[in-house]
């Protein structure tokens, strides 16, 4: 029998191959999906190999993860808990259905994989997985064996030889992908200590190495999607990678967050999405001027609920679809260039245009008698305020009381 393992070449998968091997008897085909990670990935395929796999697969989606999955959230403004990006949940995805691609030319029924019985992760990978194939069966060593901690885990790994590049010092639980870093575990989990961010961050800055001088980068968006950074075109990776560079280097894009898990408990995690928060930021300024008022106010209510299904791996789920069909149909509009101001962690807007403005100054302003007489808001507010009269007459003004 074979089984596809999900591998990261990190401390959690690595203790899987010796386990798997100790506890079935089992082919390992070992499966790293690059999804914009900077993992050396023959390193990575040098040490699936020493633990004990027999094949290695490294898989690049992150073209695909940038253009479908990331854009898609972006198009949605998708933001869990009014803070969180959604980098770790955007990617579970396309990596479950890349190990299900693999399972299959492989003609593995099994699927293995190293997220712990208090995550996320674990729910995300699992449902996408049934939502692909649902006779693929799933093996979660961390559910089954008692290896309980990251100090447990490296220490089996010792044991076996296994080689480790985390320290007993350094223990954060990190993901990477092009899209953000998440940061858990070790001082980050008190949520009493300040988090130490020139130890933890990676991709950005912190405020006090960020630039001293403010930078502005103009964005052009077609149907929603982000087409051009500073005039010039380019693919979704090529976007990201240049909005990661340019954010982190004025520290844009770090968040500290206590959060809700799926699971009903809390966790605190500090995350950098540079480049992403630059995209959503212009991406909702851009809706500002082209979206009608009740699209945009009902679209907002959806952000909400779609980032909720998002978190909770419900990426195929008929409701998220349906919302995707929607927020698609708003999207033809949202076409045109943002301009945006990076300071010291800020971003602040710095004009924008587009051929599909429903914003004219002239209107709102003065002049244009023929659309718009002061008259005509006589009417109005006699009709809108009527109720509120009838209202008084019937109670008298005690009920405001
Ligand atoms: N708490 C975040 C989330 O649920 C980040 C999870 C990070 N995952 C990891 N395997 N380190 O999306
Ligand atoms: C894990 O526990 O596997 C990572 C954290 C999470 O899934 O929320």
């Amino acid at each position: 029998e074979k089984v596809v393992l999900a591998y990261s070449g990190g401390l959690d998968t690595s203790i899987i191959i010796p386990w798997l091997k100790e506890n079935y008897d089992f082919e390992i085909i070992a499966c790293c999906v690059n999804v914009g990670q900077e993992d050396d990935m023959t390193e990575v395929k040098k040490k699936a190999m020493l633990a004990g796999a027999s094949k290695i697969y490294t898989e690049d989606v992150t073209d695909n993860f940038v253009d479908e999955f990331v854009f898609d959230a972006l198009k949605a403004n998708a933001v869990y808990e009014g803070k969180y990006l959604l980098g770790t949940a955007i990617a579970r995805p396309i990596i479950a259905k890349t190990l299900v691609e693999v399972a299959h030319k492989e003609g593995a029924k099994y699927i293995a994989h190293g997220c712990t019985g208090k995550g996320n992760d674990q729910v995300r990978i699992e449902t996408v997985i049934a939502s692909i194939d649902p006779t693929i069966q799933i093996i979660a060593p961390w559910r089954i064996w008692d290896i309980k901690s990251r100090e447990d885990a490296i220490q089996y790994a010792e044991e076996r030889n296994i080689p480790l590049t985390v320290t007993r010092e350094k223990i954060y639980s990190r993901d990477q992908n092009l899209l953000h870093i998440s940061h858990e575990g070790g001082h980050v989990e008190d949520p009493k200590n300040q988090p130490n961010m020139k130890e933890l961050l990676m991709m950005t800055k912190t405020l006090q190495e960020a630039k001293d001088e403010p930078e502005i980068v103009e964005i052009e968006f077609f149907k929603g999607k982000p087409i051009k950074v500073n005039g010039k075109e380019m693919s979704g990776k090529e976007i990201l990678s240049t909005l990661n560079k340019i954010g982190g280097d004025h520290g844009v894009g770090v968040i500290d967050l206590l959060e809700n898990r799926m699971v009903g408990m809390k966790s605190r995690g500090v995350y950098e999405t540079p480049g992403g928060t630059i995209l959503w930021y212009a991406h909702s300024e851009l809706e500002r001027l082209v979206l009608e008022k009740d699209v945009q106010h009902y679209k907002a209510q959806i952000a909400n609920k779609y980032a909720e299904l998002v978190y909770n791996g419900m990426w195929y789920s008929g409701l998220k679809m349906a919302f995707d069909g929607f927020i698609d149909k708003t999207q033809e509009t949202v076409s045109g260039k943002v301009k945006v101001q990076l300071y010291k962690g800020n971003i602040l807007s710095a004009g924008m245009e587009s051929p599909y403005a429903i914003y004219n100054d002239e209107i709102s302003s003065f002049g244009f008698s023929e659309l718009f007489d002061h008259h005509d808001a006589e009417g109005f507010i006699k009709l809108v305020s009527l109720p509120f009269k009838i209202k008084a007459h019937c109670l008298g003004k005690e009920y405001l009381d």
